[in-house]
């Protein structure tokens, strides 16, 4: 492997498709029984979610664009607007995320790369107020995210 730097744009050079597809699996592993996150997807196709979001992973990364062709332009925020994703949701989704980088057996030079880019992304996705009394949205979704 050459000598590029570790980054968000070359981790997939680095690792290939098979530490992705782990970090996704282990993430899904525990979506179905958690209280707050588990509702939100259909648990019909959790197989789709799973694939849905390794292959934008690796697209991301710096691997093939399966995630373009099958999906198009991302639009991360407006995809997640039909989701109340308040700090609560946020800070779950990037729990389970952070259990499963060692699950899924990442290195902690590898994941310290990728970790904070998907944190600040489930950031920008709160769309809800967690008070009842600021119920809507913080912002309008940006539809170019
Ligand atoms: C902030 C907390 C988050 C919540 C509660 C959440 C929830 C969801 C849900 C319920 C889905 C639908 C599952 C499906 O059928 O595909 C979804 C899809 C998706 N999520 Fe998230 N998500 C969060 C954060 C993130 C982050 C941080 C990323 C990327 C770094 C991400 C990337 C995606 C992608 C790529 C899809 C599939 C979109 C599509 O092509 O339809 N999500 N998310």
């Amino acid at each position: 492997m050459d000598a590029k730097p570790l980054t968000v744009e070359t981790l997939h050079q680095h690792l290939g498709d098979g530490p992705f597809v782990a970090l996704v699996d282990a993430f899904y592993a525990s979506i179905p029984n958690d209280p707050i996150l588990g509702p939100m997807y259909d648990p019909n196709d959790l197989e789709g979610a799973r694939r849905r979001l390794a292959d934008f992973l690796i697209f991301r990364c710096g691997g093939p664009p399966r995630y373009i062709e099958t999906r198009g332009h991302p639009m991360l925020r407006g995809r997640h607007s039909p989701f109340a994703i308040d700090v609560a949701a946020r800070d779950r989704w990037v729990e389970l995320m952070r259990g499963a980088f060692p699950a899924a057996g990442w290195s902690s030079e590898a994941e310290a790369v990728l970790r904070p880019f998907l944190e600040s992304v489930a950031t920008f996705l709160i769309n809800r107020s967690s008070d009842p009394a600021l119920g809507l949205p913080l912002t309008e979704p940006r539809r170019n995210a």
